[in-house]
């Protein structure tokens, strides 16, 4: 509902902003307020690009952690963010949604235990409190999917925010702490 909301307000607008173009050169090729709404016309899909980029993530090399596999899969699960996101910003239909959401959820967890067999099978000392906030994160996960099956429209923005935010500062922070740990044991 929000998102057709959106598409109508901006079709909307565009609509009164070619009306006032029109009716505005009516009183002169020299009135102004026709030229100012070609302006903001002209600048409208600029302004709209650099305020939907600011919304998705882009691998960064200081996210590394040094271990080919784990980079990998970060570099995925930030690729799937970016899906959601883009299933959140535009009018791509619930399918489209509740995939890209199920995939991204779906390879967290795979990716989850793909880390925490790395960390058991190499004794890393911080295991439990680590896999804890995995096991967390998945609780918090499960009560916002619930909430999302009661009310769809309500729930996405914030259950993708939610996912966005403690991925990546899962990732820049607690993940890098067993980085020189596991590279000290070999492995790459
Ligand atoms: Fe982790």
């Amino acid at each position: 509902m929000r998102k057709s909301l959106q598409t109508f307000g901006l079709s909307l607008f565009i609509v009164l902003a070619f009306l006032v173009i029109g009716i505005g050169f009516l009183f002169g090729i020299d009135n102004p307020v026709p030229w100012i709404m070609i302006a903001i016309l002209i600048a409208l899909p600029m302004i709209h690009k650099k305020m939907t980029s600011r919304k998705f993530v882009a691998w960064d090399d200081n996210l590394s952690v040094g271990i080919a596999v784990i980079d990998e899969d970060h570099k995925k699960l930030l690729s799937l963010i970016n899906n959601l996101q883009t299933a959140v910003l535009y009018p791509t239909g619930e399918a489209f949604e509740r995939q890209a959401l199920s995939e991204l959820v779906d390879y967290t967890k795979y990716h989850f235990a793909r880390e925490e067999k790395l960390m058991q099978d190499n004794d890393y000392p911080d295991f439990e409190p680590h896999k804890e906030q995995h096991e967390k994160m998945i609780m918090q996960v499960s009560s916002y999917m619930d909430a999302y099956e009661k009310d769809r429209e309500a729930t996405i923005d914030e259950l993708t925010s939610f996912l966005k935010t403690w991925l990546i500062n899962h990732i820049a922070g607690t993940d890098q702490n067993y980085s020189q740990f596991l590279r000290d044991k070999g492995i790459r």
